[in-house]
């Protein structure tokens, strides 16, 4: 360490956890300080079904880009900075975009983010604008965009920072860290939504780590296949959580087994119908005697109305996902009465705006600027 202040004085999560990060002792980490999401109990969700158990939700929304990618990028920019790229690319729905964007405009690198045509919410290409990045519309979808990144990062020297990038899984690893060190223990399941499948194997990763000696498949594999250290040095639980994927009806290949060649849905950042990570996540759900599931675009925002309405928590429709996942496992019963769990909210209910004043139960009135008018109308919304 030298004596120059460091770049943050709220320490990003590569400097809070080098010893479990593949990063050269002196390299300068690119940061804004992401990670230390706030872990926040759901007061009234599952008494709402007549259900007793104690949930919490992760609120990655609270990330210096308003979703879990930041975790990801601090590793992947700096990486690519460390190796001299002047270049980086990804596609996206919508939130890595915003992130590579930020995260390259702050190390002096060029951004290229190719994204689904019109199928972005505003926050995220607005995001990207704003940080400079080089935005190209692909007339298909995301899987397209990959198919493209893939071939570009070949042709310019670009360095790709979708979840493809070991880096990005080795940064998104922290939020099981967190958790455990939050709670104190290790919840008995974790719930999340998943499209490309980066942040379920990275869950997994995570906890795999925190639990060593576990004889699981997935972090040998992962280490092995990037030729990456492998880091289950702390012992911060004797268990792991069982992880449970949950995607929107209308793009699960995880449910139905097999890509889905023209994914749909109203959460668009899980628009997603050949994930990368394929493999690593069916792996997560396997070891940990997981499953995933299937929402309709309906549950989703009905899931999303009820955490901001009844719990003051904004989330995308993407994240939402989960909670709609959770709520009918638990009534159904299978994850039992009395469970702990974490659901990962994953990004911020402001990404995207017109989806919300689209589908707010609450209405907007007009009144003529006089108190009566505007007294009944005030009464008329009295708890
Ligand atoms: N939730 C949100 C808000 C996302 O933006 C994403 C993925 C996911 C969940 C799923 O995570 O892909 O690791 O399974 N967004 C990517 C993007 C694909 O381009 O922003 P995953």
């Amino acid at each position: 360490m030298t004596d120059a202040p460091p770049s943050a004085p709220t320490p990003g999560l590569i400097e809070r956890y080098r010893d479990r990060l593949p990063i050269a002792g002196d390299a300068t980490p690119v940061t804004l300080s992401e990670g230390a999401t706030p872990l926040v109990r759901l007061e009234h969700l599952p008494e709402a079904i007549g259900r007793r158990a104690t949930v919490y939700a992760k609120l990655e929304g609270q990330n210096p880009t308003a979703s879990f990618k930041d975790r990801g990028m601090t590793m992947a920019i700096t990486r690519a900075r460390e190796e001299g790229a002047r270049a980086v690319i990804c596609a996206s729905t919508g939130n890595t975009s915003a992130s590579a964007a930020a995260y390259a405009a702050r190390a002096g690198l060029s951004a290229f983010v190719l994204i689904p045509d019109g199928k972005i919410a505003h926050g995220k290409l607005a995001q990207a604008m704003m940080h400079g990045a080089a935005v190209v519309q692909i007339k298909g979808n995301f899987d397209d965009g990959m198919r493209l990144v893939r071939e570009m990062a070949e042709e310019t020297g670009a360095a790709i920072v979708n979840s493809i990038n070991p880096y990005r899984i080795q940064g998104q690893k922290t939020i099981a860290f967190e958790v455990l060190e939050a709670l104190g223990r290790c919840p008995d399941y974790h719930c999340l939504p998943v499209g490309n499948a980066g942040n379920i194997t990275a869950h997994w990763l995570g906890y795999c780590e925190s639990a060593p000696s576990s004889g699981n498949y997935l972090p040998g594999a992962f280490s092995s296949r990037f030729g990456l250290e492998r880091y289950e040095t702390r012992q911060l639980s004797t268990r792991r959580p069982v992880m449970v994927g949950y995607q929107a009806s209308g793009a699960a290949p995880f449910v139905s087994g097999a890509p889905v060649a023209a994914p749909e849905t109203i959460a668009s950042a899980i628009r997603i119908g050949n994930p990368q990570s394929f493999d690593f996540a069916l792996a997560a759900a396997r070891e940990s005697g997981g499953w995933f599931d299937a929402h309709s675009d309906e549950a989703i925002l009905e899931a999303q109305s009820l955490l901001a309405e009844r719990e003051g928590i904004f989330c995308e429709p993407a994240s939402a996902v989960c909670v709609a996942g959770l709520m009918r496992d638990l009534e159904s019963g299978r994850i039992p009465e009395g469970s702990t769990v974490v659901c990962t909210l994953t990004g911020h209910g402001l990404k995207d705006p017109d989806i919300a004043v689209r589908h707010a139960r609450g209405a907007v009135a007009t009144v003529e600027p006089e108190p009566a008018a505007l007294k009944a109308l005030l009464l008329e919304h009295l708890r």
